[in-house]
């Protein structure tokens, strides 16, 4: 029944963003009309999903049905081949959604030739849980959300760099959720100095992110709030030969060439899988011109700031021609009290 296989896709939800590298999964095992064991994989390094559930499930995953929400791995990596431990514990079928593409795909092979059913049932859900990841690792550069929050005339601040707050608390707190859901937050030297933030996810039991600071210049205000936050580590790029630092929390990586790729590059390099930009118009602006986004988040409020076009969100050194321009689709638009929130893709 499909119940057993969502409910694998669901536990897969709940540990996006905290597998850095590694793709959020999910397992069920079933046997009898009965959940004998689940799992999820936690973290990069840690025991896979259905290596979880087998666990879990022990002997009674004998005869049973496993459900995955990604293809069983047949590679040893830092833990052995999933498909061994299914072929171990005697399961009679294997259910999963989605086929892993960056991966040897001869799992349905060894699991046959073991006598073992195998079907393959594609899911929508599934599908959208890992197009990003699959993206990202042919890439080698993290998933990438950019969030802004803006008025409707596309102001993150007014001319004068007042910014707090545009938008309402509930939005506050829905940024909390995406920050738990990235495994590093990046802003630029520009934000840090306006808006003194922490970037820290203020929601039970959320996880902060790794802070990325972007400054080419090098000339960051030691003394501002992040810097005196311990909860999580800060890297700092910078082109600056000048900057270093004597706090083990902050590491400074001097690039002879600070390009958002090279950064991007360096970042997956280090482990983050998922990265939200949380900048101001500069970072932004340079964020939505790169080939690397996945997804924009654009939280409205309904107020019109004026003033010149300084901190739009958006703005290029040249005028594109309209067939040129970035376009986007909406994947989603909700409201949270009286602001919009838009989910947009690019096309
Ligand atoms: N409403 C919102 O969502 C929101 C969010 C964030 C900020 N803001 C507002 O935005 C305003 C600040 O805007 P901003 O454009 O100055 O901020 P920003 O984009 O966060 O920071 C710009 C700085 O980033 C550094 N930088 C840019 N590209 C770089 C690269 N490739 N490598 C290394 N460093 C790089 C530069 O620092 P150096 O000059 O040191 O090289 C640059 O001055 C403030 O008023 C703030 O309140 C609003």
């Amino acid at each position: 029944m499909s119940q057993y296989l969502n409910y694998a896709i669901e536990l897969a939800k709940m540990v996006d963003g905290q597998t850095g590298l590694n793709p959020p999964v999910g397992s069920v095992v079933v046997n009898n009309g009965r959940i004998v064991g689940l799992g999820a994989h936690l973290k990069k390094g840690d025991k896979h999903a259905e290596v979880q559930a087998l666990d879990m499930a022990q002997n009674a995953a004998k005869g049973g049905t496993i459900y995955i929400s990604l293809e069983p791995c047949t590679h040893y990596g830092s833990t052995p081949p999933c498909v061994n431990k299914i072929i171990e514990h005697g399961l009679k079928k294997v259910v999963y959604a989605v086929k892993d593409t960056t991966l040897p795909s001869n799992g349905d092979r060894i699991l046959e030739d073991a006598g073992i059913e195998v079907e393959y049932r594609p899911n929508n859900d599934a599908e959208l849980l890992y197009r990003d990841f699959f993206d990202a690792k042919n890439k080698a550069i993290p998933q990438i959300t950019v969030k802004v929050s803006c008025s409707l005339d596309g102001k993150q601040a007014t001319d004068l760099g007042e910014s707090q707050w545009i938008t309402n608390k509930t939005v506050k707190q829905d940024v909390f959720k995406l920050r738990h859901q990235h495994d590093a937050v990046l802003t630029g030297r520009g934000t840090l100095e306006a808006d003194n933030p922490q970037y820290t996810t203020r929601i039970e039991n959320g996880k902060h992110p790794i802070r990325v600071v972007l400054s080419k210049t090098g000339q960051i205000d030691m003394s501002l709030d992040i810097f005196q936050d311990p909860s999580t580590p800060i890297w700092i790029y910078t082109e600056s030969k000048q900057l270093v630092s004597n706090n083990e929390q902050i590491t400074v990586t001097t690039l002879h060439d600070c390009s958002i790729k090279n950064i991007l590059t360096d970042l997956y390099d280090r482990g983050v899988g998922r990265l939200l930009v949380e900048a101001g118009p500069t970072l932004t602006s340079m964020f939505l011109q790169t080939e690397f986004l996945n997804e924009l988040i654009i939280y409205y409020a309904p107020k019109l700031i004026g003033g010149s076009g300084r901190n739009q969100f958006f703005h290029t050194e040249q005028v594109v021609n309209l067939d040129n321009v970035p376009q986007f689709e909406v994947v989603n638009s909700n409201m949270l009290e009286q602001n919009i929130k838009l989910v947009l893709r690019k096309k």
